[in-house]
């Protein structure tokens, strides 16, 4: 089809974390249903890749349907199970995938509830001594934060600052241009959790997010989490956060 996720038919066009991570990417070919969507992207600044989103049976099923349209495809985000709900055919066409990376993804659009009163400082990204402060938090609060302080796509740190130093921090970026933010890199000091600090910068952060222009699709803030982090999943949704999809990605990262 050549388009973008906008370009698909109702409900797949609105679909949340289609629209806040990959709405500026084209969509090569799609395949769908009443239940589930799959799609072989294109232009998202990565290889092409095949994601899909509904009923896992529904989208192993697709993917059947789809798998010779789909050699460009180098990497894939499915709903859990789908992978295995589809032919032992199609999984043959893709060596190397058996092994993913089970994330879950998450949204809000609208301000976070339950929070305890800290203040939150605003902390701009790019800039070398905000940069050596986050860096030294993340150190002790999330020392395997997969994005760190000079990701060009770092669009501002949120945190709370006790004695002089920063015991909680959360970032945003935007996957491109005028997409909604994603909140990244969420640590809290062992010696300060369990205070409802990441609650406090969580919330500044969507409350920010909210209230930031986005060019396609509605007011939204995301997130992922790996799906075995049970605590900081218990925080979001807590918080108001939507458990949106629970996905597999493929090839999983070995590193
Ligand atoms: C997940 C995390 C950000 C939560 O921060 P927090 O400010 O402690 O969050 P809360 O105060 O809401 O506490 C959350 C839970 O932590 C647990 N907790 C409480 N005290 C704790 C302590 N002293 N040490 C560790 N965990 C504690 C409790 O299960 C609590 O849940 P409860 O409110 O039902 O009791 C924090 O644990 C952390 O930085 N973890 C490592 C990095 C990480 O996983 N980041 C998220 C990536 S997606």
């Amino acid at each position: 089809m050549a388009g973008s996720v906008r370009d698909l038919p109702a409900p797949w066009r609105d679909e949340p974390y289609l629209v806040m991570c990959h709405g500026r990417s084209t969509v090569a070919v799609a395949w769908h249903d009443d239940d589930a969507l799959v799609v072989l992207l294109e232009g998202s600044g990565r290889d092409p890749g095949v994601i899909g989103v509904g009923d896992a049976d529904a989208v192993g099923r697709l993917l059947d349907g789809a798998v010779t349209a789909l050699g460009p495809a180098r990497w894939a985000t499915l709903p859990r199970g789908s992978w295995e709900a589809a032919a032992d055919g199609t999984r043959a066409a893709f060596p190397g995938w058996e092994a993913a990376n089970s994330w879950d993804c998450m949204w809000t659009d609208r301000p976070l509830v339950g929070i305890s009163d800290h203040a939150v400082e605003r902390l701009p990204a790019g800039v070398e001594r905000v940069d050596a402060e986050i860096a030294e938090a993340l150190d002790r609060a999330h020392p395997t934060a997969s994005t760190r302080p000079g990701d060009p796509r770092l669009e501002g740190w949120w945190a709370v600052r006790e004695e002089g130093r920063l015991v909680a921090v959360v970032g945003a970026i935007r996957f491109a241009p005028g997409l909604a933010p994603h909140l990244v890199s969420l640590g809290v000091d062992p010696a300060h959790r369990g205070r409802g600090l990441a609650g406090a910068v969580l919330a500044a952060a969507v409350s920010d997010g909210l209230l930031a222009p986005t060019l396609v699709g509605p007011p939204m803030v995301g997130l992922g989490l790996y799906a075995a982090n049970d605590v900081a999943r218990q925080v979001y949704v807590r918080h108001g956060f939507v458990l949106g999809h629970r996905f597999d990605s493929r090839p999983a990262h070995r590193d």
